[in-house]
């Protein structure tokens, strides 16, 4: 593989990594913009191009006189995303990777999420990807079971309506604890009753390994305001926040890995993996860790600082990208909104999915 410098500003965090040519981190560096978007309880997309606009040079030159040998290669995540902050991680690394004459890779976002559990921040390489693996892509923007045999992917499941880490910032945002929600709710929910609030666990007719996660958002927004809590969170913990907290989260990961038994019946995976913000929830990583110990199959986990958006995930992405012949033209590669993971059955187009964007 070749030196990598990763760039990533797809939403709220301007991340900037270099990776060696065994993927082993050599500088990982974020700007995060909570604070900018913090008032307004979410991501304000044109508030997070000019952030990135602000950050992401500052960040390149500091992580080039940290790394220890000249960058061969630029991976930049493509899509998806808010266009106007992909733009500037797209044009920034596009000019770069012209200017040096290097490879430019696009990376997939989702992709960076889904390498992200082979990489660590110890100094040592990256390890390889097993052969037959299931993975839960769970964030603000996405929850998705993936199949990975091979290194083909294929999508098993998914949202109909709200990702995961929405309805973690969407009921942290009704109890006043600010956003990012999953952080805040995780933490309280260590000190509540699970069982205290009775939530609704939808399952969707036809569609055993896709979620609806809209019914239990609204369910613990109107027993919120029912028992006048609106804000709570905000001015001393009541005994009622910590349990609606506790009820909320375990109700969400149950709702994550309820595909996960028949899943594994069908597909015999080696290891089970859980990646995006939502997998640095403990209770979720405690879970899943506790039924891979009691099936005897491998859990793959990021380490938490590497499970939210990161730098670090979308340099080996490209790296091994690039290792299967993937080379962007940094006069063409365009950022694109939208999600391009094909529906099941159409595995042909995924393993390049921006390439293959037909706009
Ligand atoms: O992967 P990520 O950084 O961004 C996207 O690609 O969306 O994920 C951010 C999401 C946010 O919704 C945040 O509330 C959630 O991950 N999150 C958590 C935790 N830490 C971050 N959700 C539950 N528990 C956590 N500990
Ligand atoms: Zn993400």
């Amino acid at each position: 593989m070749l030196r990598t410098l990763g760039i990533e500003t797809s939403c709220d965090e301007s991340a900037v990594a270099v990776l060696d040519c065994d993927g082993a981190v050599e500088v990982n560096l974020l700007s995060s913009q909570i604070t900018t978007h913090a008032p307004y309880g979410g991501v304000v997309p044109e508030l997070a191009s000019r952030e990135h606009l602000k950050a992401l040079p500052h960040l390149v030159k500091h992580a080039l006189e940290n790394a220890l040998d000249p960058i061969e290669m630029v991976a930049v995540t493509a899509g998806p995303g808010l266009v106007g902050a992909l733009l500037v991680g797209v044009r920034f690394a596009a000019a770069f990777a012209w200017g040096r004459r290097i490879p430019l890779v696009a990376v997939d976002h989702l992709e960076g999420h889904l390498v992200s559990p082979l990489l660590n921040l110890d100094g040592r390489p990256a390890r390889p990807e097993p052969e037959r693996m299931l993975a839960l892509v769970a964030s603000g923007g996405h929850s998705s079971w993936y199949a990975i045999e091979g290194g083909s992917r294929q999508r098993l499941g998914r949202t109909r309506d709200d990702a995961a880490g929405e309805c973690f910032d969407k009921v942290a945002q009704v109890l006043g604890l600010g956003y990012p929600g999953g952080p805040a709710i995780d933490e309280l929910a260590r000190r509540g009753n699970p069982e205290a609030v009775p939530l609704p666990r939808p399952r969707l007719k036809n569609a055993p390994f896709d979620f609806s996660f809209s019914g239990l958002k609204s369910a613990a927004v109107r027993w919120i305001q029912e028992h006048d809590l609106r804000g709570a969170g905000s001015n001393g913990m009541r005994r009622e926040v910590l349990d609606l907290a506790a009820s909320f989260e375990v109700a969400v990961v149950e709702q994550l890995l309820k595909p996960l038994e028949e899943l594994t019946m069908r597909h015999r995976p080696q290891a089970v993996a859980a990646s995006g913000g939502v997998a640095a929830n403990t209770l979720l990583r405690d879970r899943l860790t506790d039924w891979g110990a009691r099936q005897g199959i491998e859990i793959l986990l990021p380490v938490r600082a590497l499970t939210t958006d990161n730098g670090v995930m979308i340099a080996h992405a490209g790296q091994l990208a690039h290792q299967s012949g993937r080379v962007d033209d940094p006069r063409r590669l365009d950022a694109r909104a939208r999600e391009v993971w094909q529906p099941p059955g159409m595995r042909k187009q995924l393993d390049c999915p921006v390439a293959d964007d037909p706009r």
